[in-house]
């Protein structure tokens, strides 16, 4: 379909293009020495020791819990209005997914209260989900880990860019996990980037990525290794050369890019509030430094949102939802049915959420488009 407005779009150049051709005219295509550089410059972005990159998000997610000792009988706890894939990461290690609800309709988190109440003696760690690029409040959950002795990793997949107190998203907890799919703030087309300050974790990371192995083919090129052991049963999860040169010219554009994202949120702030006041903004307060990933909005309650986004849709206007919530899908309704928690502000604010457009390469007349779009779709309901 051919969109007006489409929901995202990518931010690529001539660098890129030349960054990508330079790979390919060096003959080396796996894991070497641009991965190496993508990793440094992403690990001083965001004041880490350690930056892995890594296949995808969801697999970095994996490995974050395998390097934490999470496995079969451990309870992680994390949000339901989440993607998919921060669930099944735990669900890989054998270990299970329990999920708690969000602060409120104006911030879409996990509540450090519904934290506190969903752990058990089999609780092992805390997985927050840095919604839209917005922070979670890390002081009270990591004072409710320190209490409870539990890890905490960052689902940080929307946050590239974002911080809270100056201070990274992705770095306040034992481990942070960076998407670099696509629609992302920042795109290797597949990718993502796994950071910690603990070297144990990085080198259980690093081995685990790579079969288990304890050299890389890039070693043994360069002629710093010529064999290799295997001491764990690893994974395949590396990114390679292509999308580290592609993710090293993407970083360059983050600065800029997430301003204009948030130009753009701001316009949308004071076009929505005087057009369609019963629609509600969420991420009003104060609370960091946000990477605008998205801009999700709350409908008036009972709305059909179906129809909404219809006539949206009618008016080439693409919107999405963020999220179903994962408790609500049928293989986790049927896995875990045993550890239901009543997820009351998750399940409300799924109903009435829609996304709406944003992209740094966004005009300000496409915003006051789907503002106007928005306004005869809700007169429409
Ligand atoms: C919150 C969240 N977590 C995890 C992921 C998984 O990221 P990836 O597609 O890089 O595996 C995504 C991807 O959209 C996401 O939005």
């Amino acid at each position: 379909m051919d969109w007006r407005v489409p929901l995202a779009d990518v931010n690529l150049g001539p660098e890129e293009l030349e960054a990508v051709s330079a790979v390919i005219r060096s003959g080396w295509l796996t894991m070497g020495s641009v991965t190496q550089a993508f990793e440094q410059e992403y690990a001083q972005s965001t004041q880490s020791a350690h930056a892995l990159a890594i296949t995808n998000a969801t697999a970095a997610l994996h490995l974050a819990c395998l390097a934490l000792g999470i496995g079969p009988g451990d309870e992680v706890i994390l949000p339901s209005l989440t993607f998919v894939a921060s669930a099944n990461a735990i669900g890989y290690t054998g270990a299970i997914p329990v999920f708690a609800d969000i602060e409120s309709p104006d911030w879409l988190c996990l509540s450090p209260r519904a934290v506190e109440a969903a752990i058990t003696e089999k609780t092992k760690a805390i997985m927050v989900v840095h919604y839209a690029g917005y922070a979670c409040d890390m002081p009270a959950i990591l004072e409710i880990a320190r209490q409870h002795q539990l890890d905490v990793i960052e689902d940080a997949a929307h946050a590239v860019g974002a911080s809270l107190n100056g201070k990274a998203l992705g770095t306040w907890g034992s481990v942070g996990c960076f998407s670099f799919f696509g629609n992302k703030n920042l795109t290797t087309a597949e990718g993502g980037m796994l950071v910690t300050d603990d070297p144990e974790i990085a080198q259980k990371v690093r081995v685990l990525r790579s079969h288990g192995m304890t050299t890389l083919t890039w070693d043994r090129f360069k002629g710093h290794a010529s064999t290799y052991d295997v001491v764990a049963q690893g994974y395949n999860y590396r990114m390679d050369e292509l999308r580290s040169a592609l993710g090293r010219e993407q970083l360059k554009r983050i600065p800029a890019g997430n301003a204009r994202r948030g130009e753009l949120v701001k316009l949308y702030c004071q076009l929505l509030s005087r057009e369609t006041p019963t629609i509600s903004i969420p991420f009003q307060e104060e609370r960091g430094q946000s990477s605008y990933h998205i801009m999700p909005v709350l409908l008036p309650s009972g709305a059909d949102k179906p129809a909404f986004m219809e006539q949206m849709k009618q008016q080439g206007i693409q919107t999405s939802w963020h999220y179903p919530p994962v408790h609500r899908f049928r293989v986790y309704k049927e896995a875990y049915a045993s550890r239901p928690n009543p997820l009351p502000v998750t399940d409300e604010v799924a109903q009435r959420e829609v996304t709406l457009p944003l992209y740094p390469t966004m005009t300000d007349e496409q915003v006051a488009w789907v503002v106007q779009a928005a306004k005869e779709a809700l007169a429409g309901l």
